[in-house]
């Protein structure tokens, strides 16, 4: 806690969020730093990276964030114009805020595109789910990560292991600030206002008739372009998930990224059963909602893996590694890549009652904002006091 008041020559904190899994790790910041004593500044930055309504609008409204100060508007594009989009439309926000320091989430190309720019022009970058490592380059992700973390200033971390991973690449340990996972302070601040799974079916049209199968139901993400670029990788995996409906009903949120693809590559017949439930990109509390209530999860994403392990539902992960190895090693995740055998038998396993309960991370608790809040404030105040900027 800092006592004396916020200095006036100190800039406001910018806050940046660019695609959807951002969302869900500000709201909680944004509070943190209001509710803070003297409160943090903050300007309120999307670059736009994400925009549909399904994508944006709905996570907003339902996280209730505010409206962004500023929307870059970048849109879609290549990862290269798209980064360099971010870049061209943030320095002119930089030059005309002077912020006290450029607070970056997540791992997406808005992160590292923000960081690039503050780091040459000397505004000290805060890297928030800093340390995560899947070890595989092959994801664009993993690029930003390094490359994010190598030129912050504060980085915060989700888990201890993270620690580990930054001191291998040569980051001072006094950089860095483990103060647990800021999208767990937002699954426990909405847990109560999710909304039940037969709500969210019966808006979409759908008979929630399926959700009383004695399996209970299963949901699925897919999203990552190394599985569902290529029809070659994409056939199997859904022609494994019509199998495994077989077993037990599944609701299937459908990322704008795999939509085109199922298309493009003629592969909506895999689909086309009653036990598989296809749904538009969903809300944060019809997510929720739809989580808590799952007997499993299968998914590529990097937020379902924490948030399953928050809520402890067994998740497959289809992937072959992960950076967030502590859902795997204390919470209920496994991975089983994207052979269809080794998918098959989670499944098989979880609907025999052997799946994984595990424990909830240490941190995961609600309080991550707030300690960033804190260590911030102070950060920000000596460096002021030190530099006079
Ligand atoms: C991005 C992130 C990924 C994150 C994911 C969550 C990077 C490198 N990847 O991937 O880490 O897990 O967000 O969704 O930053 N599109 C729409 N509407 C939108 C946004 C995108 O239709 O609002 C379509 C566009 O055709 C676009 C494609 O989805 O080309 C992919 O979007 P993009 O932002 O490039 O990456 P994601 O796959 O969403």
């Amino acid at each position: 806690m800092v006592n004396e008041a916020w200095p006036n020559n100190l800039g406001p904190v910018i806050c940046v969020v660019g695609a959807r899994p951002n969302f869900m790790k500000m709201a909680p910041i944004l509070r943190a730093f209001g509710g803070h004593h003297p409160a943090l500044p903050t300007l309120l930055v999307h670059t736009g990276q994400h925009y549909d309504k399904d994508m944006n609008d709905r996570l907003f409204a339902d996280l209730r964030l505010p409206h962004p100060d500023i929307n870059l508007e970048v849109g879609s594009g290549t990862h290269a114009v798209q980064t360099a989009e971010v870049m061209r439309r943030f320095e002119l926000v930089l030059d005309a805020h002077r912020p006290s320091c450029v607070l970056v989430v997540g791992d997406v190309n808005s992160t590292l595109a923000c960081a690039l720019v503050c780091t040459k022009k000397e505004v000290p970058v805060v890297h928030v789910e800093a340390g995560l490592r899947s070890y595989d380059r092959l994801m664009p992700e993993e690029i930003n990560r390094v490359l994010t973390d190598q030129i912050a200033d504060r980085l915060y971390t989700t888990e201890r292991s993270a620690h580990a991973n930054l001191a291998r690449e040569g980051i001072a340990n006094e950089r860095m600030c483990f103060v647990g996972n800021v999208m767990i302070d937002s699954l426990l601040a909405n847990r109560a206002l999710a909304h039940p799974p037969a709500v969210t079916l019966q808006a979409a049209g759908v008979d929630p008739g399926i959700l009383d199968d004695p399996q209970g139901y299963g949901v699925v993400t897919l999203h990552r372009p190394s599985n569902v670029d290529h029809a070659e990788k994409l056939a199997p995996l859904l022609s494994v998930l019509r199998e495994v409906a077989e077993k037990v009903p599944l609701v299937f949120a459908l990322h704008p990224r795999t939509r085109a693809n199922v298309e493009r590559f003629g592969l909506g017949g895999l689909l086309s059963t009653r036990r598989i439930i296809l749904l538009p990109p969903q809300g944060y509390l019809e997510i929720l909602g739809l989580l808590a209530g799952a007997r499993l999860v299968l998914s590529d994403s990097g937020g379902l893996q924490e948030e399953t392990t928050a809520l402890g539902v067994p998740c497959l992960t289809i992937r072959e590694n992960t950076e967030r190895p502590i859902t795997v090693e204390q919470g209920t995740n496994t991975l089983v890549g994207c052979d269809p055998a080794a998918i098959r038998r989670g499944v098989d396993e979880i609907l025999s009652g052997a799946g994984k309960t595990g424990r909830v991370p240490e941190f995961w608790d609600g309080r991550a904002a707030e300690r960033i809040a804190s260590d911030l404030a102070s950060w920000l105040i000596a460096r002021h006091e030190q530099h006079g900027r």
